[in-house]
């Protein structure tokens, strides 16, 4: 059957109706004044969605953009940087600073596993001379469903006094409570297809004013991505070059949306949807890469020792048109990941499950209960 498309993965994620309307409609001049009601009204729900009256910049450009506009605007050639890494995203960022010519530290842990805040205390304690420039972290590390302790390793960061705290919240931001003003978040990193509900296509950028200070004398090259033009544009509600109109009408409307939902109903939805994943995967008998006190909200990596990761996503499409991920670089074929981010509902995750146990089948896991996952997955949206 056509258009019974279901997107179950960690971005993009599905679209809104009213926003994919949004934008269908005719792209105006960006130097109208009708574009800067756009700008200035975009501009007030991402600071109150990013929880910060720091600037939250908005670039024409992927997730990883606006992770480099957070490099080239705040460091210089040759300077110390820890980079936390236990993922492919967070790889990225080491792979980055390296080509920066920064010189990069790694905090690495297993794939699966989250970060270990002591590493980065350790460090960042022993360096009297001040040297290290940045720590840099992956809040929710997508190629496996972890959750790293930002809020630990931040407070080890503000100890040290200098150091700046860098951070990929690009699958966090929207997806669980991240309080940038509250926890004196330097730089922070995001994209529009993840917990925004919009198409792939902006990048967001929010900036500390002690960020600003280290972009004074930052010597890295940069242009395109020069964070003090988005912020003197932004402060007249307008843009350094041309932006993507009808992703910003898009956006206009999902922040709408957002606001009228609420933060607190936002965490709560994915929170209960992770759950339900978390409880129905254990159920139909296979196993979560990542423990459950270090599991992200926006997406669940899965693993099955009887059955190959690669054909339950293949029945998954075929059979009932919905897209899983699956394993990135060394757990290419050994996990698949489940989605659960942005327009994602407590119905969308049970169809999964039900539809999951039915490919399982089919696939010669025989070893669970009929109806075991989706009586696991109702039982906590029952009680939440
Ligand atoms: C945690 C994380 N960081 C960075 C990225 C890169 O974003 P993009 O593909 O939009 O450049 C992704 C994309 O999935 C991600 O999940």
């Amino acid at each position: 059957m056509d258009d019974k498309y279901m997107l179950m993965i960690p971005g993009p994620t599905p679209v809104p109706e009213r926003v994919l309307l949004a934008q269908a409609n005719h792209p105006i001049g960006h130097r109208t004044a009708a574009f800067s009601e756009v700008i200035a009204e975009v501009t007030e729900n991402l600071n109150w969605l990013h929880q910060t009256e720091n600037n939250v910049l908005t670039l024409t450009a992927s997730g990883t953009g606006a992770m480099e506009a957070g490099i080239v605007n705040f460091l210089s050639p040759g300077d110390h940087v820890l980079v936390g890494c236990n993922g492919k995203f967070s790889d990225r960022w080491a792979e980055m600073s390296e080509a920066f010519g920064l010189n990069v530290e790694r905090i690495t842990a297993e794939w699966g596993q989250p970060l270990d805040p002591e590493q980065f205390r350790e460090k960042l304690e022993a360096d009297t001379n001040k040297q290290i420039k940045a720590a840099i972290v992956t809040h929710s590390e997508t190629s496996t469903g972890v959750l790293n302790d930002l809020e630990t390793i931040n407070r080890h960061v503000k100890n040290h006094g200098q150091c700046l705290i860098i951070v990929d919240a690009v699958t966090s931001l929207g997806a669980l409570n991240l309080p940038i003003d509250r926890w004196g978040l330097d730089v922070v990193a995001s994209g529009s297809q993840k917990g925004y509900m919009v198409p792939p296509g902006l990048g967001f950028v929010a900036v500390s004013e002690k960020a600003w200070e280290a972009y004074e004398t930052a010597k890295l090259p940069r242009y395109y991505l020069d964070l003090g033009m988005y912020r003197k544009a932004t402060e007249k509600n307008s843009t350094p070059f041309t932006p993507p109109i009808n992703l910003m009408f898009g956006l206009q409307t999902s922040l709408r949306m957002m606001r009228a939902e609420g933060l607190e109903n936002i965490f709560a939805r994915h929170q209960r949807v992770t759950k339900a994943t978390r409880e129905a995967i254990r159920a139909l008998g296979l196993s979560l890469l990542a423990p459950d006190d270090a599991a992200s909200t926006a997406v669940t990596a899965i693993s099955s020792e009887n059955v190959e990761a690669n054909r339950i996503r293949s029945v998954m499409q075929k059979q009932f048109d919905i897209e899983l991920a699956g394993g990135q670089n060394q757990l290419k074929g050994k996990i698949f990941r489940i989605g659960h981010l942005g327009f994602v509902s407590d119905r969308d995750l049970l169809t999964t499950i039900s539809s999951l146990e039915l490919t399982l089948r089919e696939l010669g896991h025989e070893s669970m209960t009929p109806g075991a996952g989706a009586a696991a997955a109702s039982r906590v949206f029952a009680q939440s």
